[in-house]
């Protein structure tokens, strides 16, 4: 059972683009419980932003964690009749490998959320990653998500957070190549849309939107299990500068986190905790 969420005292009302809400953490009890409760709020937002703006942008996290939402998601869209060649869907960063690959996160999201859904395919931003030269590719998306973007921002953004704080390709230590040739380290304040990113904790090279594209989404959403987690989680929700995933807030921000993941209330989380 999906836990009940309330706004933390203060919070902006959910939804209010711009004003960056406390960060709300949603405390269910498993994985299941998780791909509902993040699922209910991913449709939401994107119901939203269809009645609004007649079109959506959802930027899809990679990993493991997001199966379990999208296969709730394909089960829940069809019956709420939402326009889906009207959403775009983007990844937030992708493995060096082509889609055919396991490891691939755009091969994991067209096998299920956007295959099952029928999202058309022009409505797809693909990395194109796994040849070529990765800074070349990052060029090109970033290029490609400012153009589809317009001068609208993403409504929907999913990240996952790893043991050691990462979320999406921003890890801690790890360099990022840039399309104009600057290397930079992977920072809060990290410049452009997309990098290539190398060493640090990045196994090999990655792709990843930049910190700035990310927290101009209106709404950020966190998935995260597992009780490996709950220390990046309790330094992300807490805003550790050293955490990448809390360099991370959207208009509104929510972490949807399994029991295991929330660590025990005495681990100084602050006013924002809900527990089921
Ligand atoms: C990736 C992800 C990455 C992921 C975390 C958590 O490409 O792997 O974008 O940031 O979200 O590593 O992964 P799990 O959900 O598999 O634990």
């Amino acid at each position: 059972m999906a836990a009940a969420a309330a706004d933390p005292p203060g919070a902006s009302p959910a939804g209010s683009p711009g004003a960056a809400a406390f960060p709300l953490q949603v405390v269910v009890e498993d994985r299941d419980a998780l791909a509902e409760e993040a699922g209910r709020i991913v449709l939401e937002r994107v119901a939203e932003a269809l009645a609004v703006r007649r079109r959506a942008s959802v930027i899809l996290a990679g990993g493991s964690t997001p199966r379990v939402m999208h296969a709730w998601l394909a089960g829940n869209i069809r019956g709420r009749n939402l326009q889906v060649g009207r959403v775009t869907w983007y990844l937030g960063d992708e493995r060096w490998v082509p889609v055919e690959d396991p490891q691939s996160n755009e091969g994991m999201a067209r096998e299920t959320l956007l295959g099952p859904i029928g999202a058309p395919e022009d409505t797809i931003a693909s990395w194109g990653a796994g040849s070529g030269d990765p800074v070349e590719c990052a060029r090109r998306y970033g290029e490609s998500v400012r153009a589809r973007l317009g001068p609208e921002v993403p409504d929907v953004l999913v990240l996952g957070i790893g043991a050691d704080g990462h979320t999406a390709s921003l890890f801690p230590g790890s360099t990022a190549f840039l399309p104009d040739g600057r290397q930079l380290p992977v920072e809060p304040g990290l410049p452009g849309t997309a990098a290539a990113i190398r060493g640090g904790n990045a196994p090999d090279w990655r792709l990843t939107l930049c910190p700035g594209i990310l927290r101009s989404a209106r709404h950020v959403i966190f998935l995260v299990s597992g009780a490996d987690k709950a220390d990046a989680v309790r330094r992300a929700a807490n805003g550790d500068p050293l955490t990448p995933a809390a360099w991370i807030r959207g208009g509104t921000t929510t972490f949807v986190v399994t029991r295991d993941a929330a660590g025990s209330a005495d681990t100084g989380y602050g006013p924002d905790i809900r527990r089921a």
